[in-house]
């Protein structure tokens, strides 16, 4: 979030910030990894980017050095899930303290994959983000409806509770620490793209129960991502939508020309 002067009203004006993200998922080995972020920071170097923020989500065995190569670039790095214990007999997991000791203050959350392969639940979600949000990391909080939720006429319903159960025990102040991203499963790495409209509508939604609960300025500041098949021929459209403050990028996010397209569309 920037907040600046404007000189005629001489009042502050809160700008919830751009937001692309790249999701790596598990692509990308660690030469492969410290390839893309070089050539990320290469072609963003001299692009004035204003209030817009470019993330890359690399698999662990490659974010200490994604995160090395990316110091001093307009690139940031988070990773793709962690835990939420500091440390102990957890086999295979990653804690937010590791994190952080290797450079890295962003974790996207939630993601559907996540909670559809790794049983990951809401009551889980909201553990980590309280952990993540303990040791002062950022958050990218993903939720979204399956297709019957959809066709059902649930899509509302699922959205709010996905958001309620994840983050509503947190306090008002905790929110400038969250990056929201709306990604509907069925548009997930299937080609199928919500309607900028879709977007529009849900992420007019979703920024309603933001408001309810926590006020307009909280709703107003928190960046809200749209996710599920994002690619250059889409991007601009839906990131000219009012409400949607970027995007979480899946496979196009591994293509540096399709990733680089994206970034120029907001
Ligand atoms: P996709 O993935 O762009 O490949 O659809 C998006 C995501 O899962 O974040």
């Amino acid at each position: 979030m920037i907040k600046f002067v404007d000189k005629t009203e001489h009042k502050t004006i809160n700008m919830r910030a751009k937001i692309v993200a790249g999701n790596w998922k598990m692509n990308n080995d660690l030469d492969e990894s410290k390839s893309l972020v070089k050539k990320i920071a290469k072609s963003i170097k001299k692009q004035p980017l204003e209030n817009t923020r470019v993330i890359v989500a690399p698999t662990y065995v490659s974010l200490q050095k994604v995160a090395s190569k990316a110091k001093g670039t307009k690139v940031e790095v988070a990773a793709q899930n962690m835990h939420f214990e500091k440390s102990g007999a957890f086999t295979g997991e990653i804690s937010a303290t590791m994190l952080k000791s290797v450079g890295v203050h962003i974790v996207i959350l939630g993601h559907s994959e996540r909670r559809e392969y790794f049983g990951e639940t809401d009551a889980l979600l909201a553990k980590k983000v309280d952990a993540a949000l303990a040791n002062k990391m950022e958050i990218i909080f993903c939720f979204g409806e399956v297709l019957a939720d959809r066709k059902a006429g649930n899509h509302f319903k699922v959205v709010e509770s996905q958001i309620k159960n994840g983050l509503f025990h947190l306090e008002a102040g905790a929110w400038k620490n969250i990056i929201l991203a709306y990604e509907p499963v069925w548009a997930i790495g299937t080609g199928e793209t919500a309607s900028p409209e879709q977007a529009q509508e849900m992420h007019a939604f979703i920024r309603k129960i933001v408001a309810d609960k926590y006020g307009n300025d909280v709703a107003e500041n928190v960046s809200v991502l749209y996710g599920g098949s994002v690619k250059p021929s889409n991007a601009r459209e839906i990131f000219s939508k009012p409400d949607v403050d970027g995007g979480l990028i899946g496979g196009a996010a591994l293509n540096i020309d399709d990733f680089k397209a994206i970034i120029e569309a907001i």
